[in-house]
């Protein structure tokens, strides 16, 4: 047995984040308020962030999280979140880039309001909070990025949504990219791919709608929070030193 397998078995099945101080974005969100959750559960030391004041409050007096809201696409304001969740906490060891914005629109009714605000929302979120962490992170030579894409970002979007998509490829892209500049240095970056999963942000669709999407999958259903948060946890832990650049698919085999 490995030193390092002996060390685990030794240590027995304890919370895998256990000491880690972990920053989330998107907190409040469908996904995103299960994996503040399943993060504490693990024993994540967690920073949560959204858009809504009152709500990133609740959510951190709920689960036993710090907080503030953020618009995490102003590069400066994030930032200065950063700065506050060290003295808070100490420096970070991880982050999930859950922010995100789908509004669908066929391609020719897509305004340059909302191209701007898809690609903003998606993918201008992952890359501002990247900008603030990564430095402290190559520094102690060691980190976690989680970035958030899509079944739409790697095959095209089922709904006319290309704007995104296209946010969505964007991150993959990203995250291969900031992989390859910053693991050298002792960081990971990697990206989960849900495929569809029940949460509000499914708002206007029927419960057939609803259906149909889920069938597209090979258990017929829906994916469910947890079952998204739980290759969170996978990508933050130790269980995953190895894995850099990678996009872990999420999705009920939709895609096969
Ligand atoms: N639900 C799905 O079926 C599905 C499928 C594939 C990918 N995803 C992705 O998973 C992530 C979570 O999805 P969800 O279903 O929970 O969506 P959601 O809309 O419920 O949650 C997204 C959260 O991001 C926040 N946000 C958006 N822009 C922000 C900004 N500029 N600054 C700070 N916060 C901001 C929103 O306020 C919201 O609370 C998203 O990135 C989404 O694109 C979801």
């Amino acid at each position: 047995m490995s030193d390092e397998v002996a060390a685990m078995a030794a240590a027995g099945p304890g919370p895998l984040l256990e000491g880690q101080t972990v920053i989330l974005t998107g907190a409040t969100g469908g996904i995103g308020s299960t994996i503040a959750r399943m993060l504490v559960a693990a024993g994540a030391r967690l920073a949560a962030t959204d858009l809504d004041e009152g709500r990133v409050a609740t959510l951190c007096a709920e689960v036993g999280a710090v907080g503030r809201a953020v618009d995490v696409a102003d590069w400066g304001g994030f930032e200065g979140f950063h700065g506050w969740v060290e003295s808070e906490l100490g420096p970070v060891d991880g982050i999930v880039n859950c922010a995100g914005l789908w509004a669908p629109q066929a391609w020719n009714e897509v305004t340059p309001e909302t191209w701007a605000a898809t690609v903003t929302g998606n993918l201008g979120t992952a890359f501002s909070a990247c900008r603030a962490v990564l430095p402290g992170m190559i520094a102690r030579g060691r980190g976690s990025v989680v970035n958030f894409a899509s079944t739409a970002g790697e095959y095209g979007s089922i709904s006319p949504a290309a704007h995104y998509a296209a946010a969505k490829g964007g991150v993959i892209a990203m995250t291969k990219s900031l992989a390859r500049e910053v693991s050298p240095h002792g960081v990971r970056v990697n990206a989960i791919s849900p495929g569809p999963t029940d949460t509000p942000a499914l708002g206007a669709a029927s419960p057939e709608q609803k259906a149909a999407t889920g069938a597209r999958t090979l258990f017929n259903r829906l994916g469910q929070p947890h079952e998204i948060a739980g290759g969170c946890v996978f990508l933050l832990s130790p269980l995953s030193t190895f894995v850099t650049g990678h996009v872990l698919r999420v999705n009920g085999g939709s895609l096969l």
